[in-house]
């Protein structure tokens, strides 16, 4: 009798203790619950699990929530370097995905710069420049040339000195600045080793004497100017061909004269043009050896079987009109001289791909220009 009756009371006993486990278990669960609502509001902002849970445990959840979305507090949030003064500034500063952000930004803005400044410099280098712009003094007039999408943030320097020295307004200076061309030309180039459409080959990009484009072949004949065999880059060869024969078409008689010419090629035209019309001539018309788009087997010296003088052919007035459909474009132009560094050579045409050609075209500018805007990284 007596055991049951301790048996009894033991199982009540185990019976209210899971009572109030039970109770607490609910408890929890519901404030976990309303944990998870409140994190709810600023994850399903955007931000991240991180980001929200600082965002709740901090004085700043009703700011938040009137921002909205924001990469650059998301990130401050998540980050160490996170400062509660600069909380509306992150808000106003364009986000970057850099490894160090917020302890870049800080260093920024603690050097005076305004939240556009900052937002500048962070959206015009890599994060290595930006950390090297952090150690330097501040700098005025950030805009000058900074207004530029491809204005490089580690040239600020020599954006001022070339502006001091040429008197070239700002376009131009990032512009030549971009391309070297404040550096020796031959001496200072970057070497040019990956075969692509795309290459830019010129007094700053070099190619080294080993250096063969892919998929050379042998331009047939019959759209040759001369006996002599002509190489030249497979996908230009056909591009080449079907401009050719849509000039035909309408009576015309394109042909090429030059295409591939090899680092040994190109020593040999420069001495056979210095022979003929001297050292001047051969500056301002011929590449030196290593710097000439004819060793990629993208470049063509176009002719008309007809007429001696291209330029003042119908063939040249057709191709002019309509290279670019094919993705040629013309690339010593006059307009173009004080950039390409060459005089005005109406028949070499180089091969870029349609998409590049057609745009060049169309804003009538220089390779070089393009290459600026769009495939320098
Ligand atoms: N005539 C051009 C510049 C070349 O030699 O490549
Ligand atoms: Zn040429």
């Amino acid at each position: 009798m007596k055991t049951k009756k301790v048996k009894l009371k033991l199982k009540q006993g185990v019976i209210k203790k899971l009572k109030i486990i039970g109770v607490i278990l609910g408890v929890l669960l519901v404030a976990y619950m309303f944990y998870c609502k409140q994190l709810s509001q600023f994850t399903e902002l955007g931000y991240s699990r991180e980001a929200s849970k600082k965002i709740l445990f901090s004085e700043h959840k009703e700011y938040i929530l009137t921002v909205k979305e924001n990469k650059t507090l998301n990130a401050a949030f998540e980050s160490e370097d996170f400062k509660d003064k600069y909380l509306k500034n992150y808000a106003k500063i364009s986000f970057v995905d850099h490894k160090s952000l917020i302890k870049n930004i800080n260093k920024l803005l603690e050097k005076g710069y305004s939240n556009s400044d900052v937002s500048i410099i962070l959206t015009h280098g890599s994060e290595e420049d930006v950390i090297e712009f952090t150690k330097r003094e501040r700098v005025r007039y950030l805009e000058e040339f900074l207004d530029f999408p491809y204005a490089k943030i580690k040239y600020y320097d020599r954006y001022i000195a070339y502006t001091d020295e040429t008197g070239e307004d700002e376009k131009t200076t990032v512009i030549h600045v971009n391309l070297n061309m404040d550096k020796k030309e031959y001496e200072d180039a970057v070497t040019e080793d990956v075969f692509s459409y795309d290459m830019l080959v010129n007094k700053f990009h070099y190619l080294e004497e080993e250096f063969i484009p892919n998929d050379l072949i042998e331009i047939s004949e019959e759209y040759r100017g001369g006996t002599e065999v002509v190489l030249a880059n497979r996908t230009a060869v056909n591009a080449v061909i079907q401009m050719i024969e849509s000039a035909s078409i309408d009576g015309l008689e394109l042909v090429v004269n030059s295409s591939y010419r090899s680092h040994a090629d190109q020593i040999e035209i420069a001495e056979f043009y210095r022979k003929w019309y001297g050292d001047n001539y051969v500056e301002n018309y011929i590449a030196k050896p290593g710097y000439s788009e004819h060793q990629t087997g993208l470049a063509f010296d176009m002719g008309s079987k007809k007429s001696k003088t291209f330029a003042d052919s119908k063939e040249y007035e057709w191709i002019i009109k309509n290279a670019h459909k094919y993705g040629f474009i013309a690339r010593f132009t006059k307009r173009g001289q004080s950039i390409t560094g060459y005089r005005s050579e109406p028949a070499h045409f180089r091969y870029v791909g349609k998409e590049i050609a057609e745009y060049i075209y169309k804003h009538n500018i220089t390779f070089e220009e393009y290459y600026v805007m769009f495939l320098d990284k």
